[in-house]
């Protein structure tokens, strides 16, 4: 029987949440759990599911968000999600499907960037998507920090649970400095914040706030206890988002952490590669990055228009020639300068497939680096001015998984 690609019907997602769960070896969706989060399935969410004859084999769905790119725009994005397809039916060209049918709905819709979190690096370059921002996970001793330079002045306070939801979005949005950043729907908002929000656990958040009275940054952090003799009860805690809208903020709200009583190690899971306390610290070694992974991978749905919506530093222009097998449109030379883009009729300096561009369009990938690695070709001079122009300080980061 024909395997049937094609949206699913609202009273369909719980199979399709389903197969996507067991594609990546998970238990079935529990009735419980089902009440709580149909909403992430029902709304701000595209679901394409995958039929052999009336059992759901598979799932690729999108989340609608606004990703912030270098210079300060918002670009409306399909953040691709829960991807699975029951191991029974794998290698047959379901995920290529259902990503095209996905990326063309999403584009059609308007969306000029499209990105995600991949289980595997080898599974979505041949999509168009390209690696365009790195984290680190960390392993801070506090006991060992004694002293974090250049926090802002300013005032703590850890906010009542039921404070948390009505609080923290607005300080995060006005805390969002790095391209990569997301915005983070309600649904969003809910689950990261549901610990903190419930109450139930050992998690707590803290709001910074300036000596002229505004909020200005925010840490959400949970602990729990080794449970070691009383002598020698560690607490282990969990950092997760942890947002100030200036560094000096992000440094105060550290130099909090590292103070708490009682806590042996801080570990959290995502933070840039350039986090501003690791310099501000005397020993920099209590800042232990234990992994260095692949955060953001983006892929371009709208080439003209997403390279005309970030800004370009001071520099000589460059003519890159993109090619993009899935949408033709895609396909043109762009002369990019720091006065902008436009289309040209002159010779490609540089030749970039899409996952190319898309990889060095945030400005976390080097255009040499992508040239020494055959992945685009051309000019190792326009390479390196193209470098220059794409060039982003502090890097690009997201801090959101999805
Ligand atoms: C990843 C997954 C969704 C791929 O689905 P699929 O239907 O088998 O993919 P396709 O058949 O469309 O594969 C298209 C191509 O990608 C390759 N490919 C797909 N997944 C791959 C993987 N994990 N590793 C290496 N190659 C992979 C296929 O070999 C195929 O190559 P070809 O065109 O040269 O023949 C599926 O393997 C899966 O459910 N994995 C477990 C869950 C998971 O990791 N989900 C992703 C979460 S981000």
């Amino acid at each position: 029987m024909d395997l049937v690609v094609r949206p699913a019907e609202p009273d369909e997602l719980r199979d399709v949440a389903n197969a996507m769960r067991v594609g990546l070896l998970n238990a079935h969706v529990g009735d419980e759990e089902w009440d709580k989060w149909r909403l992430g399935w029902e709304t701000g969410h595209l679901a394409i599911g995958a039929w052999d004859g009336d059992l759901c084999v598979g799932h690729a769905g999108a989340f609608h968000f606004d990703t912030l790119v270098p210079g300060g725009a918002w670009l409306p994005t399909a953040g691709i999600t829960r991807v699975g397809v029951l191991p029974t039916h794998t290698r047959r060209g379901l995920l290529t499907r259902m990503m095209r049918r996905l990326l063309d709905d999403e584009r059609a819709d308007g969306k000029v960037l499209s990105s995600l979190r991949a289980s595997e690096a080898v599974i979505y370059p041949r999509f168009g998507f390209g690696l365009a921002g790195e984290a680190v996970s960390v392993l801070v001793h506090p006991h060992r920090v004694a002293s974090v330079s250049g926090a802002a002045p300013g005032s703590m306070r850890l906010l009542p649970p039921d404070d948390v939801l009505s609080t923290i979005p607005d300080i995060y949005r006005r805390s969002c400095q790095r391209p990569g950043a997301l915005s983070r729907s309600e649904f969003v908002w809910t689950r990261v914040l549901k610990d903190a929000a419930d109450a139930e656990k050992a998690t707590f958040v803290v709001v910074h706030t300036a000596p002229d009275g505004v909020d200005d940054g925010y840490a959400m952090y949970s602990v729990e206890w080794t449970d070691r003799s009383f002598a020698d009860n560690v607490g282990a805690c969990d950092l997760f988002d942890l947002f100030g809208t200036t560094p000096a903020v992000e440094l105060a709200l550290w130099q909090y952490m590292v103070n708490i009583s009682l806590l042996r190690s801080i570990e959290v899971e995502n933070r840039p590669l350039d986090d501003i306390v690791r310099l501000a610290i005397p020993d920099f070694r209590a800042y232990e990055v234990k992994q260095r992974w692949d955060e953001q991978w983006m892929r371009l749905l709208q080439v003209e228009a997403a390279l005309s919506a970030r800004t370009y530093r001071d520099g000589s222009p460059v003519t890159i020639a993109v090619d993009d097998p899935w949408y033709p449109e895609n396909c043109a030379t762009f002369r990019i300068g720091a006065d902008g883009v436009r289309r040209t009729d002159a010779t490609a300096e540089l030749i970039a497939p899409i996952e190319a561009v898309s990889a060095a369009y945030m400005g976390a990938m080097s255009w040499t680096d992508l040239l020494s690695t055959g992945r685009v070709s051309g000019d190792r001079q326009a390479a390196a001015r193209a470098d220059v122009l794409f060039a982003q300080r502090p890097t690009t980061w997201s801090g959101t998984f999805f």
